[in-house]
């Protein structure tokens, strides 16, 4: 069973989100334990929730539908919110692995290990510690002489002669379930917080002969908790660090490292180019040799291999094929599939809509609920006319189509294979295969009539007088 406490305020974030839904690497804090809790196969999960329950309590159940939720209602403290877990408790044998919502750098093979010992040494109660070179604000782990875990004391209840204590306590802990329903009962308030503090749980086990164990953190960075904005910065800061050395490690160019942003779910292929100033987010594959320019923002997207991705380019939930180039300042949204060597170009949007392969979109037009095929060559400051105001029609254009420049295509419509577009048409009626489509007003030259209209206003002007 585990318990992931996420009830508490998080007074110290200065925020009205609930300090587990604030996002670090694109995902709320809370994911991190939730992810834990199923990688060491918990057959159980709960989740201590109070603080803005209900919100809580909604980000994690469309994820996590085998999560239960324990009300912990008012929050007074760590120790309070386990106790509000006793009835599923007495439930339960064997290990309890409980850790915080707010520490998410934990890796799998440290819990995996802490349950390991735990199970080993048959102890009551096993805490992860680690040594820190600046303990501020978290419990500190006091020994006896021969260093026996005594109590974990709260910075705020600390003596002078404790301060130096270097060894904090991590907020995860695996507990015998026996030990928690006989003890949890007999934590007090009586503290410099007025809370039931968890940590006195080590005393107890302590006043009452049980077997209490440490476990302390080979890497120490997987203790940081998250109480304040400028720690989730920091935390969020080494984050990046590892994913793009990773990145780098498997033949990724991170030109800049300080100024890209790619989320733990991305994934790149080699050789890949990803230049300063560049998000890529969410659920996004990016494939070997492609470039990626200062500017882009990806997310949810797949973008194939030896593409380009030119700069200022926004790129949601879009499918992009081997050899395609995007941008600069290219859109596109959801829904958007673009082939093989196509080529959408600057001020371009696309939504909703298929380029066949080799296909070019180059300036100034929009492609909504289209489907074009190979080889179609749109012109300068094109639009598929797509929304009469109550509902969405779709365009054709067929392979091997020429659009010309300003041409408005009203939906529904299809423009034949080969057929070609005048230059300012407006196409309301479908286009037969290798046909010419003009809709536009004939031109009239009346020469000579420049000469004409200057002579009569500039005689006007002069009868005027002034
Ligand atoms: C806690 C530990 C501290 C440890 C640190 C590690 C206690 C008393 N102190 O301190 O020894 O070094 O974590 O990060 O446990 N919560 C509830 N209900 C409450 C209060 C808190 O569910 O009434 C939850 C919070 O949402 C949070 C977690 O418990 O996820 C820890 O609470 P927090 O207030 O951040 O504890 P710390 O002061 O960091
Ligand atoms: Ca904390």
């Amino acid at each position: 069973m585990t318990i992931i406490l996420a009830a508490g305020k998080g007074t110290r974030m200065k925020s009205n989100l609930p300090k587990v839904l604030h996002k670090l690497g694109g995902k709320p804090l809370i994911e991190y334990p939730l992810h834990l809790a199923k990688s060491v196969n918990s057959e159980r999960i709960l989740v201590v929730i109070g603080s803005q329950s209900e919100m809580v309590r909604k980000a994690i159940e469309h994820r996590h539908g085998n999560a239960e939720f324990v009300l912990q209602e008012p929050q007074r403290g760590t120790g309070h919110a386990l106790m509000q877990c006793l009835k599923h408790l007495a439930e339960h044998r064997g290990p309890v692995l409980v850790m915080s919502g707010d520490v998410p750098g934990l890796s799998g093979e440290t819990l995996e290990g802490l349950l390991r010992s735990h199970v080993k040494e048959a102890a009551s109660l096993t805490v992860l510690t680690a040594v820190l070179e600046d303990p501020t604000g978290y419990g500190r782990i006091v020994r006896d002489g021969s260093g026996h875990p005594l109590s974990v004391v709260e910075q705020k209840d600390l003596q002078a002669d404790q301060e130096p204590i270097k060894e904090i306590n991590a907020g995860v802990y695996v507990f015998d379930s026996a030990f928690l329903i006989d003890e949890l009962p007999s934590l007090s308030d009586e503290n410099v917080q007025g809370e039931f503090y968890l940590t006195d749980l080590v005393e107890a086990a302590g006043r009452t002969s049980r077997k209490i164990l440490t476990v302390q953190l080979a890497e120490p960075t997987e203790a940081r908790g998250i109480n304040t904005l400028s720690e989730l910065a920091e935390v969020e800061k080494e984050m990046r660090d590892s994913i793009l050395r990773k990145l780098m490690e498997n033949g990724v160019r991170i030109v800049d490292p300080s100024s890209t942003f790619v989320d733990d779910s991305v994934t790149i292929g080699s050789d890949a180019v990803i230049h300063p100033c560049t998000f890529i987010y969410g659920n996004t594959r990016i494939g070997s040799g492609t470039v990626v320019f200062p500017g882009a923002v990806i997310t949810d997207s797949v973008v194939g291999k030896n593409a380009e991705i030119r700069p200022y380019s926004v790129i949601i939930e879009a499918e992009i094929a081997d050899g395609a180039a995007i941008g600069p300042f290219a859109h596109l949204r959801a829904g958007s599939v673009i082939g093989q060597k196509a080529r959408v170009g600057n001020f371009v949007e696309v939504k909703k809509s298929v380029l066949g392969e080799g296909t070019k979109v180059s300036h100034l037009t929009y492609v909504g609920d289209a489907t074009l095929g190979r080889e179609v060559n749109i012109g300068a400051g094109c639009v598929t006319c797509n929304y009469d105001g109550f509902a969405k029609h779709r365009t054709t254009i067929q392979d091997g189509v020429f659009v010309g420049s300003g041409t408005m295509m009203v939906a529904p419509v299809t423009l034949g294979t080969n057929c070609m577009v005048a230059a300012g048409s407006t196409i309301t009626h479908d286009i037969p295969e290798d046909s010419l489509a003009i809709a536009r007003a004939r031109q009239e030259i009346k020469k000579g009539w420049t000469v004409k209209w200057r002579k009569k206003m500039t005689q006007k002007s002069d009868g005027e007088g002034t």
